[in-house]
């Protein structure tokens, strides 16, 4: 069944008014941070803000594309070595989702687990996940299928993650090398979170490598100018949402690799003078001047390990693709004795 008492979105009609009143919520923060990010120098917005749903429809367009290699190798390595993974993690368990999307590599684990208990798809978009969900519920019957809304970034937060039951353990699940996202900072935070929430269980987290940067380049400058318009689609999102009046053509995508902070930086740079607005302030942004909207960290396989074990984790395994360009780790959190694997 599709769990509901600790499924803060679950009952339509209190949904309905939380889109709303979310959708004021989001637009508030949206503003916020947008207004902090032009007065300040230089101009940086959380990449967060790019996934709108046409965000998230053009992120799933990169995902196909035959430059951008991370999905489809972590797809591969996970058809390939969940059954490997599977033993290690062991069964009864509860798997939890953070930033659960389409769904699509979660059903390859719960597949290859032995008796899986629970599903906890945790997202901060919460109408796209309620049916994302409710589908997967229908193909897997005998787990519990929760949706969770709720932000990764602060799982201190967290709010309506129902107890543990007895006899299963927490398995987080962070595929997709979103992790390369987050500062060094806020990553070594989320493991330390991650690490308190899955105490006696485990990560399962997916990892970009580091990689020649011609490959890296041209996987974040595809010839169909995918990434370029989901780059751009902040600017849109700030139109619509906060009617700030970017002049969108004029803003360039500009993704490099910089090999001393091993990550690509994704900017729009801006091409002639312009003023916007957002709420009651003005702002003029001069030809040249660049918003920095993403960086994609990538990491050696030995400099993970040692950013999750001063989180708190034991790393244990880890499967790479025969090009070493991507990696799946397995940390161990909190087991002891006779439990450890
Ligand atoms: C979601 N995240 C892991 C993607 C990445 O590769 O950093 C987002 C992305 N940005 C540009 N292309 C894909």
């Amino acid at each position: 069944m599709l769990a509901g008492a600790a499924n803060p979105i679950e009952n339509a009609d209190l949904s309905e008014a939380a889109g709303r009143d979310g959708g004021n919520d989001h637009r508030l923060a949206f503003a916020r941070d947008l207004t902090q990010c032009l007065a300040e120098t230089p101009h940086i917005i959380s990449p967060k803000y790019f996934y709108d749903e046409a965000g998230s429809l053009l992120f799933e367009r990169i995902c196909e594309l035959p430059e951008y290699y991370v999905t489809r190798t972590e797809l591969d390595l996970l058809q390939r070595d969940l059954p490997a993974m599977a033993q290690t993690i062991g069964p009864n368990a509860e798997v939890l989702e953070f930033g659960a999307g389409s769904l699509l590599k979660a059903r390859l684990l719960l597949r290859a687990l032995e008796s899986p208990r629970r599903f906890i798809a945790m997202d901060i978009s919460g109408a796209h996940l309620q049916a994302a969900a409710a589908q997967l519920q229908r193909e897997f019957p005998t787990v519990e299928i929760i949706a969770l809304e709720g932000d990764f970034n602060a799982l201190d937060r967290l709010q309506g993650l129902p107890a543990i039951e007895p006899g299963s353990r927490r398995v987080g699940f962070f595929p997709g090398s979103t992790v390369g996202n987050l500062s060094p900072l806020e990553a070594n935070r989320f493991l330390a979170d991650s690490a308190r929430l899955l105490a006696g269980g485990g990560l399962l987290i997916g990892v970009d490598l580091v990689k020649s940067p011609m490959v890296l380049h041209s996987a974040y400058n595809d010839a169909a100018g995918v990434t370029a318009a989901f780059n751009r689609n902040v600017l849109v999102r700030a139109n619509r949402e906060l009617d700030a009046g970017f002049d969108i053509d004029s803003f360039a995508h500009y993704a490099f690799y910089e090999p001393r902070l091993q990550r690509i930086e994704m900017h729009l740079i801006c091409l002639r003078d312009q003023t916007v607005q957002i709420a009651d302030r003005r702002f003029t942004l001069r030809a040249g001047e660049s918003i920095h909207t993403e960086n994609s960290r990538k990491y050696t396989v030995e400099g993970f390990r040692t950013l999750a074990a001063s989180a708190g984790f034991t790393a244990k395994a880890v499967w790479c693709d025969p090009m070493q360009l991507f990696s799946l780790h397995w940390l161990a959190s909190g087991v002891t004795g006779s439990e450890e694997r």
